[in-house]
């Protein structure tokens, strides 16, 4: 039996962002209330952040009559059994966190709605100092940054160690002793901030290429050196500061510079390299030997197929559900610690119509160090 607060009675509709077609949005406001499975809660959005793959996707792979949308922060409002059983969260709850929006096996979940279904182990109970707007850019980063470094990269770290803040006090060289160095290619990225702050507090070394404009923030997330990847010296210079020992290296930007970067500043001895995005085959070549390349989906935290075309989709990952909500214990300690940061969020007023004025904002102009977040009343 689901748990329902006695002063929320849900709707049987409600209004949500919905795909019509190719690059096409209209909001809707006949759409069903998600189906609350076992696993599941329902919550009330407050805010909604917007990320690039929500105009990639709507352009490219379109689901005609499902709802849009990946990250938010709201209200619990309703719980699933096992959601239930589990004690962690109550109706009430402020918490963030993503869906898999526009999916074509479930449409009635997507965040740019009234109500979100999501899963209850991938969300985050947002800490009191924290604002809706603030913790609706969690989600995807937390997932994309914990997937890409723990699971696919393998960083000489757990998620245990993660819970239970690593990050040194003390700088001087001999605490670096045993420490490895991880790139993260697109410091100021969305992805990369929550990257560098992860990597910071399991005791890792990050450092990262960004614009100069952001070395600041890429520096407050825990960065320990920054490099700007328009310098024509920035994968020698790497090199250089590593020296020469770098294995570890996580792409959040993806393009065949970037690619092209971080395999030039992985040292001799080769290592791993994980992008956000499938990469140049022809750049993984010229270091087949050393180094070793793979790509991360994060909609695969969900454990569920994910019915895409070619490369993007893929099969049932229940593994990746269970790494998801280990992930999500693991940041939620380092929230609840207040050790967390958000990338800084960018708030627009303008309810549905902003958000789907925000997915064509996306589409044609890359954020610099920061997230568009829309308010929802
Ligand atoms: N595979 C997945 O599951 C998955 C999950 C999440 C995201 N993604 C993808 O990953 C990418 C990043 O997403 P996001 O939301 O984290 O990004 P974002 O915050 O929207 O990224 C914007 C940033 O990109 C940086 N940038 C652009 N070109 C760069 C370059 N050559 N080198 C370094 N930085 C560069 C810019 O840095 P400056 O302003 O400092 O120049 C800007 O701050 C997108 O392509 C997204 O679709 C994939």
């Amino acid at each position: 039996m689901p748990s329902l607060c006695p002063t929320w009675s849900l709707p049987q509709r409600q209004t949500a962002v919905v795909a019509q077609g190719p690059g096409k949005l209209a909001i809707q406001h006949d759409i069903p209330i998600p189906q609350l499975a076992d696993d599941m809660v329902i919550v009330k959005t407050s805010a909604v952040a917007i990320n690039p793959a929500d105009a990639k996707m709507l352009d490219y792979s379109a689901a005609v009559g499902a709802i849009h949308g990946y990250d938010f922060a709201g209200i619990v409002v309703a719980l699933g059994a096992d959601a239930l059983t589990a004690g962690r969260l109550s109706v009430g709850d402020r918490v963030a966190g993503l869906v898999h929006g526009m999916n074509t096996l479930k449409k009635d979940v997507g965040a740019f709605a009234e109500y979100v279904g999501a899963y209850a182990d991938l969300l985050l109970k947002i800490p009191e100092h924290m604002s809706f707007e603030e913790a609706a850019t969690l989600g995807t980063g937390t997932a994309t940054a914990t997937l890409g470094l723990f699971h696919e990269l393998r960083v000489p770290a757990s998620l245990e160690q993660l819970q239970y803040d690593q990050s040194a006090k003390d700088e001087s060289p001999e605490t670096h002793e045993g420490k490895e160095f991880v790139l993260v290619a697109g410091g100021s990225t969305a992805t990369g901030t929550r990257a560098l702050q992860l990597l910071k507090q399991a005791g890792l070394r990050p450092i990262a290429t960004c614009s100069t404009a952001n070395f600041d923030l890429a520096r407050r997330f825990g960065a320990e050196m920054v490099f700007d990847y328009r310098s024509p010296t920035c994968a020698a210079d790497i090199r250089t500061a590593t020296g020469g020992e770098l294995a570890y290296a996580l792409d959040c930007v993806t393009q065949a510079d970037t690619t092209q970067l971080c395999y030039a500043a992985i040292g001799r001895a080769g290592g791993r390299y994980v992008s956000l995005e499938p990469f140049r085959e022809a750049i993984a070549q010229s270091r087949s030997l050393t180094i070793q390349p793979s790509w991360v989906m994060v909609l695969t935290i969900f454990g569920h197929k994910v019915a895409l075309d070619g490369e993007y989709g893929r099969e049932a990952r229940p593994e990746d559900r269970e790494f998801g909500a280990r992930a999500f214990t693991a940041v939620q300690a380092l929230l609840d610690r207040g050790l967390l940061d958000t990338h800084p969020a960018k708030v627009q007023s303008g309810g549905w119509e902003g958000v789907i004025r925000g997915v064509d904002i996306i589409r044609s102009q890359a954020m610099s160090g920061e997230k568009l977040v829309y308010v929802i009343s």
